[in-house]
């Protein structure tokens, strides 16, 4: 479900022309629709509802403190991976309390404000980690909320660079070490308080039978876990995939049944397949979803700079680069590519998209067939609003680009463009 919609030959972003937007703001420009983050985290939350859950949303995904401060009216926590997520969070009016920490190298700075701060639980990556957060709970005189993270060892399926089930993979401990993990903590971190057991097998997974796999194998784990150490809750990680090639009349749910075979993980399927297997369970079921949260309810908008007919290819050199954008040239991310403006009829052109950005692997799309488009007009790529501006960077010295969130008629602007001065800022001369 999206609230990107042609109306009048524009494309708008619930009630606002997104040209509009991209005239007075310029651009790259990310602009995101608030309804879709609700309705998201609302057809999640229902799906789950007859499980005892707290949906925390992967901060990662997109980090404005506009969309955070969303999920949290509504209720939500937030998986972190870092003090600077969790400051945001605070920032954004989030409560610490539903707040989860993963990720494999947290600092002595980041446990210490997670702990005064009053997170929910660290979700600790090895043995390791589980010391030293029970060291520095002790020296603060403390007690720290741990869960362990479990490589279930379990295929995703997905690219590789955003797998994590795997024992390959540098996330988590082995399945099979788990236990005794468990057991040493509760036995020699005296500081620690064991409260949970927590999965992710990977990102982007668009069919059901990873995700049943994981929990059917670990859940026997997690029983022992509680029947041994009183655990509260069970997180079942993120990874809930999106569909990048939706579409803009009807929003997702006429996609869906045209192609419920290719990509057939709903997230009623989703709820389906894994809430009868929790329920017995009698914990609190965690789940961490980014892109499901915010992937679909994010464009980001830019303009045709000039057109190339190479001997090869024809090219549209736009305003938008990896720097803005990294997902087709890091993992073969596909975004749908649509003209601002209404295509006249159906003629399209293979094309390949690329930034202005100083490298061959600075494209948004190659090979493509899109509308034709003229020099100046602008480009939506839709899909963008998860792991887009949140990796966005200052290569080549570009200044990041600004952030909208559309809400009904209104549109906001949630993050600035940074100047030139910005990216500067902190800089000196030796
Ligand atoms: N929980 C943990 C522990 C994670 O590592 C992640 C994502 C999530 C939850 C949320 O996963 P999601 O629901 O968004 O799939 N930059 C990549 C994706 C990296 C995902 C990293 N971890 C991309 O653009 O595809």
């Amino acid at each position: 479900m999206h609230s990107f919609r042609y109306h009048q030959g524009q494309l708008f972003a619930e009630n606002v022309p997104l040209q509009s937007l991209a005239e007075k703001h310029g651009t790259p420009l990310y602009v995101y629709s608030k309804a879709t983050i609700t309705g998201h985290f609302t057809r999640l939350d229902a799906s789950l509802a007859r499980l005892n859950h707290l949906i925390c949303y992967a901060v990662k995904a997109n980090s404005n403190i506009a969309v955070l401060s969303t999920i949290a009216k509504l209720g939500g926590g937030f998986d972190i991976v870092s003090a600077g997520e969790l400051y945001r969070v605070i920032k954004a009016g989030g409560d610490p309390a539903k707040c989860t920490f993963a990720g494999v190298g947290k600092t002595r700075d980041e446990i210490e404000y997670a702990l005064k701060q009053g997170i929910y639980c660290f979700n600790a990556e090895s043995e390791a980690e589980l010391h030293y957060i029970n060291q520095v709970a002790g020296e603060l005189g403390m007690k720290a909320p741990v869960a362990v993270r479990v490589n279930p060892n379990v295929d995703a399926k997905t690219h590789a660079k955003i797998t994590t089930g795997k024992s390959e993979n540098k996330f988590g401990i082995d399945f099979d070490q788990i236990l005794d993990v468990y057991a040493r903590a509760a036995a020699n971190c005296p500081n620690l308080v064991i409260k949970g057991l927590q999965m992710h097998i990977g990102s982007q997974l668009t069919n059901v039978d990873p995700f049943l796999e994981a929990v059917q194998k670990v859940i026997p784990l997690v029983t022992e876990v509680k029947k041994k150490h009183g655990i509260e809750f069970f997180s079942i990680g993120g990874g809930i995939g999106i569909n990048y090639k939706q579409s803009l009349d009807s929003g997702d749910a006429a996609w869906w049944q045209e192609n419920a075979e290719v990509h057939p993980l709903t997230v009623q399927a989703y709820a389906e397949a894994v809430v009868p297997h929790l329920e017995p369970l009698g914990l609190r079921i965690l789940c961490e979803p980014g892109r499901f949260m915010v992937g679909n309810a994010g464009v980001m908008l830019t303009r045709v700079l000039y057109e190339k007919r190479g001997a090869a290819k024809v090219f549209k050199i736009v305003d938008a680069g990896m720097n803005d954008l990294i997902r087709p040239t890091l993992y073969e991310g596909w975004h749908q590519i649509v003209p601002l403006k209404q295509p006249a009829d159906a003629t399209v052109e293979k094309v390949d998209v690329v930034g202005p950005i100083c490298e061959s692997g600075d494209f948004l799309a190659q090979n493509r067939e899109i509308p034709l488009v003229k020099e100046g007009e602008y480009l939506a790529v839709l899909s963008a609003g998860a792991y887009g501006f949140t990796m966005a960077s200052n290569y080549n010295t570009r200044p990041m680009p600004a952030e909208i969130l559309v809400d009904g008629d209104k549109a906001t602007v949630v993050r600035e463009r940074q100047t030139l001065e910005d990216v500067l800022k902190g800089e000196h001369l030796a």
